[in-house]
Order: structure tokens, then C-alpha cells, then sequence
């Protein structure tokens, strides 16, 4: 990119804020968004900040075919001092660049990003919810423009950035859900996609979403796509056990996202001196750990919901009811010292703000 500056364009009206004491998850956006376009040979040009609203694109444009895109997901906080803080956003930017390789999209200059980033946040602040748990969700996404409908990478690009000031991401906040384990679909296999944070891997989990919603569960347990043995992930966040005083959490297996919010929760257990353990669990062992009396607790990790406990199990015609269908300690410790520090009411001692 060869024209670092960023266009600005503030809208000459203000929007109504929601009430912040009923925010959905992402439901309401802000007053401006961030664009910046790519093509060849420019590159990435035309950075700009512009009021929020919508834009035309070609019917034809590649990412409305074959689903050529990618997004992240990251939250803005202000401090009880009302300074404005972002939470590990570089890991976010660095992901958004892996996945940008897994989709054949141009690399992104992931400093130039953030600070666009920022900027928006900052001209949108007044935006930024105040309310316990509440904060301002940063969603950047890039799409395949190219007006072509042949099967190819695209050679134009769009990147948009969005803030969504939310509330929590399940109804149910840090009380327990009802998991569902998937024995029919499968989220993503290993040389998939599932690694990268692209649409398709959500658009592939909606049917077991419904199929478990329509009997009562938040969400699914996701097994391995080959065998069905294996855990991977819990609805789109990732999942960990505590099993004997330890914690146990799928380790990364080319199929399974790599989650700010996971890496948080193991630096942090490792912090407390808790074991971590990374390595492939089976259904099977779970259940066995659930029956002699050693699964103490089980949650889903991810930047939207944080800390989600699992209260119930449903596996095959088995329900196992973890921690009598209570927030965990372990859970409960997590999401307090996570929170703290992203709202800036705990000392960070990770580097972990920015
Ligand atoms: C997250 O846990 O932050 C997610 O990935 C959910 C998001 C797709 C809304």
C-alpha cells in the first residue's frame, strides 16, 4: 500500500444509542466503518473511514459464489479511569493474515490495520457500552469483489471493519449451558478449513445448530471429522475439561481454531500454576473421567461469550451432568481475572492491553 493515510468522512448525523442495559450480541452498529480495497496492481488502497451504511456490490462479485472471505472478532473496553483499551488485537491480526493465506487472499499490513482499528474505535467511543458486560465488538472481514463467477482466487478484495456495541453472546452469560455432542455432522477435517476463521465454517455448523436448538441445547459438542472419537471445539468457541485438578483442552490439530481467548486461558492457568494439558481427548475418556467422579468442570472459551460453562453433556443416550450443572470454580476464576484485566480493573501482568 503505498498511501498510509486514512481518509476520513464523520457523519454528519448521530445515530440513537441502544439502552445498554438490554445489548444483544451484535444486533446494532455504530455511526462509521472502516473500508480499504484491493486490486491489482494497486494493491491495498483507498483506506478510508466512512459513515456506516451500505454499499453495492456486482451480483456477480466472487464472494456472494464461493464463499472467498474471512473475518475476526475482537472488543474493545473503556477502563473505570475511561481510558480505551483493546485486548490482544495483534494476535487477532495475525490470525486474520493466516487465514487470508488459507483463502488465497492477500496478506493485510496487520499494523496499518490495527491502527485503522483504533482510530475507528476512537471517532466511534461514545459507542463504546458501559454497563457490566457489555463492550464494543470489532468486526473485521474481507470479501472477494472480483465480478467473475469462475472457480479462482479473486483479484479484488474488500476489507470492512463494523463495531457492534454488545451484551453477552448467550443468554444464559456465565450460568451453564446444555451441550448437545454431534454424532451426525461434522464442523471441518483436519486440511480443511477449520483453522482459518472464514464464514464456511459457520455456515457448515448452522444444521446441527438447529437440529440441537429444536431439543433444548445452546449448542453441539463437535467431534474430529474422520472418526467422530475425538472433541474439537463446542459450538464456535473452544472447549476445555477439568479433569483430576488438571486442565485438559484439544490441542491444536489443523482443524480446530487457535483462540485468543484459549491461548489467554492457558497462559493464565500456567500463571496459577494449574496443569495444562493439550493433547487429543476422546468421548470416550470423558465419560469414563464423568463416571469416576474426576470431570469437575467443562467450558467453552471464545472472545464473544468469554467463559462458558458446560452444565450438561448429552452424548449418544448418556447425560452427564458436570459439577451438578454449576459454574465451576475454575470457570468462574477465569472469566473474573479475563474480564478484569480487559475492562482494566486487574493489573495485566501478561502484556496482554493495548
Ligand atoms: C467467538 O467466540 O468470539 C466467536 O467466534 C463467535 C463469533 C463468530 C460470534
Amino acid at each position: 500500500m503505498e498511501e498510509w493515510t486514512i481518509e476520513i468522512n464523520r457523519s454528519a448525523t448521530k445515530k440513537e444509542k441502544p439502552n445498554t442495559d438490554q445489548l444483544e450480541f451484535g444486533r446494532v452498529f455504530t455511526d462509521h466503518m472502516f473500508i480499504m480495497d484491493y486490486s491489482v496492481p494497486l494493491g491495498w488502497h483507498d483506506a478510508r473511514i466512512i459513515p456506516y451504511q451500505p454499499f453495492s456490490i456486482d451480483p456477480s462479485a466472487m464472494t456472494f459464489h464461493y464463499g472467498q472471505s474471512v473475518f475476526e472478532g475482537l472488543k474493545a473496553y473503556y477502563t473505570p479511569e475511561g481510558n480505551i483499551q483493546l485486548f490482544r488485537p495483534e494476535k487477532n491480526m495475525q490470525r486474520l493474515n493466516r487465514s487470508n493465506d488459507r483463502l488465497c487472499i492477500p496478506p493485510i499490513d496487520e499494523a496499518f490495520v490495527l491502527q485503522a482499528i483504533k482510530q475507528l474505535v476512537y471517532l466511534d467511543k461514545d459507542w463504546i457500552p458501559t454497563a457490566e458486560g457489555t463492550s464494543l465488538y470489532i468486526r473485521p472481514f474481507i470479501i472477494s469483489t472480483e465480478p467473475f463467477i469462475g472457480v479462482a482466487p479473486s483479484h479484488q478484495y474488500r476489507l470492512i471493519v463494523i463495531l457492534s456495541p454488545v451484551g453477552a453472546y448467550y443468554k444464559e452469560g456465565i450460568n451453564p449451558v446444555k451441550i448437545a455432542v454431534e454424532n451426525q455432522y461434522v464442523r471441518t477435517v483436519k486440511g480443511g478449513t477449520g483453522e482459518a476463521k472464514t464464514g464456511g465454517n459457520y455456515a457448515a455448523s448452522l444444521k446441527a445448530q438447529e437440529l440441537c436448538s429444536q431439543k433444548g441445547f445452546t449448542q453441539v459438542l463437535w467431534l474430529d471429522g474422520v472418526e467422530k472419537k475425538y472433541i474439537e471445539e463446542v459450538g464456535s468457541m473452544n472447549v476445555f475439561f477439568k479433569i483430576n485438578g488438571k486442565v485438559y483442552t484439544p490441542a491444536l490439530n489443523g482443524s480446530i481454531l487457535e483462540g485468543v481467548t484459549r491461548n489467554s486461558v492457558i497462559q493464565l492457568l500456567q500463571h496459577w500454576n494449574v496443569p495444562v494439558i493439550e493433547e487429543r481427548i476422546s468421548m470416550e475418556v470423558l465419560y469414563q473421567a464423568y463416571l469416576d467422579g474426576s470431570l469437575e468442570e467443562a467450558f467453552g472459551t471464545g472472545t464473544a461469550a468469554v467463559i462458558s460453562p458446560i452444565g450438561q453433556l448429552s452424548w449418544e443416550d448418556k447425560d452427564l451432568y458436570i459439577n451438578d450443572g454449576k459454574t465451576g470454580k475454575i470457570s468462574r476464576d477465569l472469566y473474573n481475572t479475563l474480564t478484569r484485566i480487559q475492562y482494566g480493573k486487574e493489573k495485566d501482568p501478561f502484556g496482554w492491553i493495548d
